[in-house]
């Protein structure tokens, strides 16, 4: 190849917020994955399988699930009444709590525990909390005794040490006496978390993000912010104040979680990363459900609600809690977008009333639509792509054209999703190919996502993914290092290329005959020229962009016409899949 680039004249500058990341809560992306807490369900809130994961440890111990004072609230104690301790030698009964998929413990990591409790009775011995190895062992534990019998909550604290390894350890809450206790939450967090907070991310997942050093976080989803319903949607009231005391969402990738990872936590690790915020709100659209455009007044004020408590001064209802929660400085959030994916029936309409309320109080945000809009001016529109290696090399062309005067585009989630298995070097090829389209049309190209982003293995529903991880191990895919380089190798300007290229290495007929072109896997094939000489005799491509299955076998190059044909000596056949290399004719 002979690259020719011109440094005499400058194309547009490179978007200086092009690379960023997309975080949704899917696949146990934050809880069980980036939020550092290790117990499941700790507040007893989960509404799909009421004690997921909770389960009896030891001799004869029941469980029972008991409202709190507040009957709104999805937390729940679990009475926990231990009849007689096991009959070995250790001697407990109580409950045990398996984390997700197994609790991770590095050798020497420690731990800080808390555990809010209420004893009815007085306990006869300790209520003992101990962190076992997946075989039972114990391999840290603490002993509380002299517990009040007050009827009232009483929150317990520990540190933990693990002398080993576990990829599978549990914790545990037993007596060695009959006894009932109602335990209120159960926390466990390792002290070394990415930003050192005792509600904090997880940190080698976080630092691999970080290595990204995006240029903005959009958050928190994805479908997680429509919900299947609309009583499933992320509500970011519900995800600040007291982690006891949050409400968790139904998630609708499977699985309930509890926004410890919440408004405040995103918005903070935004912060830490020096990322933009890119807030995705809820309007009124699920997918099943939508609320009628005159019912739409609440969910605008949850949006105008989230920019105060973010932006707000101190002196603001909303900003006064920000403040309350830990976080005086503004946050200085400028991006919101409206939906995600929602553009059809009434959006557009939609969009206009969201627009009007937000820049008449805050104009300097920028409001980013999930499709074109007509009714206002939205400053990006969201383009989501998900599709094979070669519709990516096929769509950075078609990127050349986008409108140079309409709408800057946010690719708000891209990745090659056909053919890339849990994510293989021909898809992130794909992808690298797409994001040089992506920064040489920055002029209208302002900020691209690779999507999801990470993937817990024990809870793959969506592949391929950035991040693989279970509870102690984390790699990136070579999605995650495309991303990577492009992330970290930012260019200034664009400049000018041209790419001469060799005669084609393709296989070079030199007999005639009918035409037959036999492959092996290929699924899709686009302006595969066969040649004689200068002459193109057909540029072929195969039908339809999105084949569902690989199409395998024989095609026959001509059509009638070509049946006919003596194709001659010279024949080249050129272009076609570039990952597709096995092809002969005959
Ligand atoms: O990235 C996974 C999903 O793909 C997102 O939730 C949604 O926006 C898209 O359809």
């Amino acid at each position: 190849l002979t690259l020719t680039v011109d440094a005499n004249h400058p194309g547009p500058a490179l978007s200086p917020l092009q690379h960023g990341v997309f975080f949704e809560e899917i696949n146990h992306a934050g809880d069980g994955g980036l939020y550092a807490e290790k117990i499941q369900n700790r507040a007893f809130t989960n509404g799909i399988v009421a004690w997921t994961p909770w389960t009896e440890n030891g001799a004869v111990v029941h469980l029972n699930l008991l409202p709190t004072s507040n009957p709104q609230s999805a937390a729940h104690y679990l009475e926990v009444r231990v009849e007689r301790g096991a009959a070995n030698g250790d001697a407990w009964g109580g409950v045990a709590n398996t984390g997700y998929w197994g609790i991770g413990t590095h050798k020497g990591e420690t731990f800080r525990g808390q555990i809010v409790v209420k004893l009815s009775s007085k306990l006869v011995g300790p209520l003992v909390v101990a962190l076992r190895a997946a075989d039972g062992t114990v391999l840290a534990e603490h002993r509380f005794t002299k517990l009040a019998a007050s009827g009232n909550d009483q929150t317990l604290e520990y540190l933990f040490r693990s002398p080993k390894e576990d990829a599978h350890a549990f914790l545990t809450i037993t007596t060695q006496a009959p006894a009932t206790f109602d335990l209120r939450f159960v926390s466990l967090f390792p002290t070394d978390t990415f930003d050192h907070q005792t509600n904090g991310l997880r940190a080698d997942l976080a630092q691999m993000v970080a290595d990204l050093k995006p240029s903005f976080v959009r958050f928190p989803g994805g479908c997680f912010v429509e919900g299947d319903i609309l009583a499933h949607r992320f509500r970011w009231r519900g995800s600040i104040g007291p982690l006891m005391d949050r409400t968790p969402t139904d998630d609708l990738w499977g699985y309930q979680c509890d926004n410890g990872l919440g408004y405040l936590e995103y918005l903070e690790w935004c912060e830490e990363m020096h990322a933009e915020p890119i807030f995705v709100i809820n309007c009124g659209m699920s997918h099943k459900q939508n609320v009628p455009l005159d019912q739409l007044q609440p969910y605008i004020q949850s949006a105008l609600d989230a920019i105060e408590y973010a932006n707000g001064p101190v002196t603001s209802k909303w900003g006064a809690q920000r403040a309350k929660d830990g976080h005086p400085a503004p946050f200085h959030l400028q991006y919101i977008e409206v939906g995600n994916e929602d553009g059809f029936d009434d959006y557009d309409a939609r969009f206009a009333m969201f627009y009007d309320a937000i820049k008449a109080r805050y104009p300097y945000i920028k409001l980013i639509a999930d499709t074109r809009v007509n009714s206002r001016p939205a400053d990006l529109v969201d383009d989501h792509y998900y599709a094979s290696t070669l519709f990516f090399v096929r769509q950075a062309a078609a990127l050349d054209n986008y409108p140079r005067n309409a709408t800057p585009v946010y690719i708000g989630e891209f990745a090659v999703t056909r053919g890339a298995g849990h994510g293989n070097l021909n898809a992130a090829l794909g992808e690298a190919y797409f994001m040089t389209a992506i920064e040489r049309n920055s002029d209208v190209i302002k900020m691209a996502s690779y999507a999801p982003l990470f993937a817990n293995v024990n809870n793959m529903v969506w592949n391929p993914d950035a991040i693989l991880f279970d509870s102690l191990h984390a790699y990136g895919t070579p999605s995650y290092w495309a991303q990577w380089m492009f992330s970290r190798n930012r260019g200034d300007v664009v400049l000018p290329t041209t790419v001469e290229e060799p005669p084609s290495s393709n296989k070079v007929l030199d007999r005639g005959g009918i035409g037959v072109a036999t492959w092996a896997t290929s699924a899709e094939f686009t302006d595969l020229k066969v040649t004689q000489g200068d002459k193109v005799l057909w540029t072929l491509n195969s039908p339809g962009a999105f084949p569902l299955t690989p199409q395998t076998g024989q095609w026959t190059i001509a059509d009638g016409t070509a049946r006919q044909t003596d194709l001659g000596t010279n024949l080249r056949a050129v272009g076609g899949d570039p990952s597709w290399t096995d092809y002969t004719f005959s």
